[in-house]
């Protein structure tokens, strides 16, 4: 089995982050969200992956290079614009030759680990011929959980057998309220099904109207429910909620240096080089490698990266990435703070807000 991960999605949702930065990239608890995906392919025994990159493939090649140090064998392919998913196993044929693949959404995280859906799909396949219904072995496996919003995901309907008969993408009018999430398995049989579909209004070649092909075509596809969450981190309060539900999990470890004037308590990573000093830092939360938090408190849920500067502040439930300077400010919360980005009191009048704002940025002022 091999692992086609896609990351060629260019982040809309995410801007203006994703003028710099591959959403792919993204950190959650401080570990880029792409990372998750290829640790996950790992542990499951797949180490033969394939990454479909869009604009940001430089970044994305510096960070994950050719995979040994997640101890796979990573190899890159170009999609020249964002065509679909499907788009993505058609332009990665030649790599997947005629082999069974798990398809991985770069930006999506999972509770739940791929080996049970991996070997689930595996056993279906071993059984011999003769215990198999007319339908044959499983040619494809989705996964699927109940959302709220059912219109904006590839949506799944079952029969009174629990066997998959109807699969739209972004349906107006859904069927059911059964979304599609982002992990798949495939055979080869998805090769003849994304060459035989039509781009959607949207333009792409969507997987939800190649894995309808197959059904139409007679090839079985099977179906297991998500057990735990699964977070899509395309978007900020999603990605702040993953950061959550991840930090909820990290073990305390305290590297850096933490002086007699500061308490850190409960579940906090203070990585090395790291300097509290005269501060609190209130789990969970992970404070990167060489920044430095002084005269600050630091509450629950906040992921601060490496080499920023946290001064006479307060912040929670946030997410801020390398090289941020944040001095002499009230309360930050809710807040998702990019690379380099400098928050700071101004001692200038007259005493007002003074901006310079990427494109796209969100400010709400308390
Ligand atoms: C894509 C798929 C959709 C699926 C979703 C999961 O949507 O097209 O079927 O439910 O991922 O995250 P997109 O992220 O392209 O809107």
């Amino acid at each position: 089995m091999k692992g086609l991960i896609l990351s060629g999605g260019e982040g809309t949702r995410l801007r203006p982050l994703t003028h710099t930065r591959a959403k792919q990239l993204v950190p959650i608890a401080n570990k880029p969200v792409l990372f998750y995906g290829i640790e996950e392919l790992a542990a499951a025994g797949i180490t033969e992956i394939a990454i479909v990159v869009g604009e940001t493939h430089q970044e994305i090649r510096d960070a994950v290079g050719d995979g040994s140090d997640f101890g796979v064998s990573v190899t890159y392919i170009r999609q020249e614009a964002p065509l679909g998913l499907a788009h993505c196993v058609l332009i990665a044929e030649e790599f997947l030759g005629d082999d069974c693949f798990v398809m991985y959404l770069g930006d999506n995280m999972l509770e739940q680990g791929l080996g049970e859906f991996v070997d689930r799909f595996e056993k279906s396949r071993e059984q011999t011929p003769s215990l198999m219904d007319d339908a044959g072995p499983s040619r494809a496996q989705i996964l699927l959980t109940p959302v709220n919003n059912p219109s904006s995901f590839g949506v799944a309907e079952l029969n009174a057998d629990g066997d998959v008969v109807n699969l739209v993408e972004k349906p107006a009018d859904p069927p059911s309220n059964l979304a599609l999430v982002g992990v798949y398995i495939f055979d080869s049989a998805i090769h003849e099904a994304v060459r035989s579909i039509e781009p959607s209004a949207r333009g792409e070649l969507e997987i939800t109207d190649a894995i309808f092909w197959l059904i139409q075509n007679d090839y079985r596809v099977s179906h297991q429910l998500l057990d735990g969450w699964w977070i899509d981190t395309g978007k900020k309060d999603p990605l702040l909620e993953c950061n959550r539900l991840v930090l909820d999990t990290v073990v305390r470890r305290l590297e850096g240096a933490v002086d007699d004037a500061s308490k850190v308590e409960g579940r906090v990573v203070i990585s090395e080089g790291a300097k509290i000093v005269n501060s609190t830092v209130r789990g969970p939360a992970v404070i990167g490698a060489n920044t430095r938090i002084e005269n600050t408190f630091i509450g629950p849920y906040t992921s601060i990266g490496d080499e920023c500067v946290v001064v006479d502040a307060e912040l929670d439930h946030s997410v801020v990435l390398e090289g941020c300077r944040i001095d002499g400010i009230g309360r930050i919360t809710d807040s998702l703070i990019g690379q380099h980005v400098q928050v700071t009191q101004s001692p200038e009048r007259p005493q007002a807000s003074r901006l310079m704002l990427g494109d796209h940025s969100h400010l709400e002022l308390g």
